[in-house]
């Protein structure tokens, strides 16, 4: 084991040895090594260009002793969509590190959504996340460390695509803590939460994003999102899926919308999303409002939001994120 320490570079970013031997065909970037038993250069060396055919290369990642991999920042997004391709093969792969696992999925995932925000009616996305999603529930149900690994990886700081995801893997654990047998349904529900703000794709940034207290009016620009989602949606996804999206905003006491939904009108997946999502945005940094911490939102939706979920889901949602199992769970 090489135990060169490798320097943190401005303009290039380290990417998986693990990773880098999946794929299969022309790589979309220039990769670098950073050579052990050099000292301190500052920076990588170019070893491959990109459309290199990276099959027939594959034994120089076993062969030489490279203390490292990187490829350039701009070429991040290039990187994991490319990995998007083998990212299954990474799951059962036990070289890797859950860490490692968590890490990749986690960058592709955001990079699917981000995707899917700029273009939603694009068929191809839209299969990119069903698949990204599938590939969140085989890792989630592959270890009781895969969902906290994930949700370590968030930011801070609000995005509305790593708010998805953050939401769907949330909504995973808390589904998965609830009903352990329903794997089919499980998929169309995590999709529903990955895109369940996809209508706000057509809402004004300037609004999305507005560092004061929104206006009335702005506040009703807002509530359109759920509907606008739906109506993005509607043809592609499946019904649990579209419920979510329509409905994510909607209270247990009927003072939601966009339909006022009450009670058991509301589903059980709508219900488990509705929790996630309030306690992510929360947790992160607005534009308008600082990040609680994990106690601090509980305390929040607990006291100020009373009405807002079921209670049942809400308690398990507690025990799920303090990591015990709630022993009346079915
Ligand atoms: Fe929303
Ligand atoms: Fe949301």
């Amino acid at each position: 084991m090489n135990s060169l320490i490798i320097p943190k570079f401005e303009n290039y970013v380290p990417v998986s040895k693990n990773c880098l031997m999946k794929i299969f065909g022309e790589i979309t970037f220039d990769l670098f090594i950073y050579p052990s038993g050099k000292k301190m250069l500052k920076e990588p060396v170019l070893l491959l260009r990109k459309n290199t055919l990276l099959a027939d290369k594959k034994d120089i990642f076993t062969e030489r002793n490279f203390a490292g991999f990187f490829i350039r920042k701009d070429d991040v997004a290039n990187f994991h969509h490319l990995i998007e391709n083998f990212i299954h093969m990474l799951i059962d792969d036990a070289q890797m590190t859950l860490q490692e696992k968590s890490e990749v999925i986690y960058n592709c995932a955001q990079h699917v959504i981000q995707d899917v925000f700029e273009d939603p009616r694009s068929g191809k996305n839209i299969k990119r996340a069903k698949d990204i999603t599938s590939t969140i529930i085989q890792f989630a149900l592959l270890d009781n460390a895969s969902i906290p690994s994930l949700l370590q990886l968030s930011s801070h700081d609000y995005y509305t695509f790593t708010h998805c995801l953050n939401v769907a893997v949330f909504s995973i654990g808390l589904w998965q803590s609830i009903f352990p047998k329903q794997e089919q349904e499980l998929m169309d529900f995590a999709l529903g939460c990955i895109l369940h703000d996809v209508g706000k794709s057509r809402i004004d940034d300037a609004i999305l994003n507005k560092p004061g207290p929104l206006t009335a009016e702005e506040f009703d620009i807002i509530k359109r999102h759920p509907q606008y989602g739906y109506d993005l949606m509607k043809d592609m996804v499946k019904d649990i899926s579209l419920d979510v999206i329509l409905h994510h905003h909607e209270k247990h006491d009927g003072r939601g919308y966009p339909e006022g939904l009450k009670g058991e009108q509301i589903s059980d997946p709508v219900k488990i999303a509705a929790i996630a999502d309030v306690y992510d945005a929360l947790t992160t940094r607005r534009a308008y409002a600082e990040a609680r911490d994990p106690f601090k939102a509980m305390l929040t939706m607990k006291e100020e939001m009373v009405g807002h979920f079921e209670q049942e889901k809400f308690i398990s949602f507690i025990h799920m994120l303090s990591g015990k199992k709630r022993p009346t769970s079915q």
